[in-house]
């Protein structure tokens, strides 16, 4: 579903933020990229999602070649940005159905459409209520419902639980196996929290410094008894959630 090659992304003036990014994602895979604050998780899920030109490197993303296809990738994946999106003046129900006719739907197969995603993140009953009236954990699921609007098959969510309760954190990771259990979406997601990388996903990417420095199921990193935060203390000499290069 995702193969990379030496993905880089050296921002102008800049750091080198993603290095010779080399990583694959099997379908139906939930895979996480954890790591600290700078990392370059964003960085390269936004060239994933073609939001964000490479320096150098290849990709096929969603059967499609991320550099010469675009547009084929766009229809086909599903982009949860880090700081969200929902319009604070518009009803949720309105505004999924404007979503889905950009996708080219009727009006009539845009409602229906719109009224399928929210009942898939439990949102039903939602539909009159603005963004702006929602709470973080029900936002949250609203910016999830908009990126399935036009059934991607590969959903990518940057940080979908930060500052998040316990319990919708839960809810969430919830929704998420769902989606891949009931519709067979794979996931790609961006996490600093080791207890959501441990629960829901499968494999992680562990980054560092716009490099991975350690992969695998979480249970694998977690070889003799370490926990993920003393793994990537070894990797790396530092805790998870320090500053790179601080
Ligand atoms: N538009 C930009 N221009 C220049 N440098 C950038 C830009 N965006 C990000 N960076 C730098 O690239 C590096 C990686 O940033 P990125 O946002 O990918 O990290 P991240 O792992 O997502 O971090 P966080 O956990 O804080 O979201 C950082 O050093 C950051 O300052
Ligand atoms: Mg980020």
């Amino acid at each position: 579903m995702i193969n990379t090659t030496g993905l880089t992304k050296t921002y102008e003036g800049g750091p080198e933020a993603v290095a010779n990014l080399t990583m694959s994602v099997a379908p139906g895979e939930i895979v996480g990229f954890l790591g600290p604050n700078g990392a370059g998780k964003t960085t390269a899920m936004r060239m994933l999602t073609t939001l964000l030109k490479p320096t150098s490197g290849s990709a096929v993303v969603a059967g499609h070649d991320l550099l010469g296809d675009p547009r084929e990738v766009r229809r086909r994946i599903g982009y949860v940005s880090q700081s969200g999106g929902v319009d604070p003046a518009v009803p949720l129900g309105e505004e999924l159905e404007v979503q889905a006719m950009l996708y080219g739907l009727s009006r009539a197969r845009a409602s229906a459409r719109a009224a399928e995603v929210l009942a898939l993140l439990d949102l039903t009953g939602l539909e009159t209520r603005p963004g702006g009236a929602l709470s973080g954990g029900q936002r949250r699921r609203v910016d999830i419902a908009f990126a399935l609007t036009h059934r991607p098959v590969l959903l990518f969510l940057d940080e979908p639980t930060t500052g998040l309760d316990p319990r919708s954190r839960a809810a969430l990771w919830d929704h998420v196996r769902r989606l891949r259990a009931e519709q067979g979406v794979t996931v790609f997601l961006t996490t600093h929290y080791l207890d959501e990388a441990d629960a829901l996903c499968d494999r992680l990417l562990i980054m560092d410094r716009g490099r991975i420095v350690a992969e695998g199921a979480p249970a694998a990193l977690k070889t003799g008894g370490r926990t993920l935060d003393e793994v990537f203390l070894d990797l790396t000499g530092r805790p998870l959630g320090q500053e790179a290069g601080a």
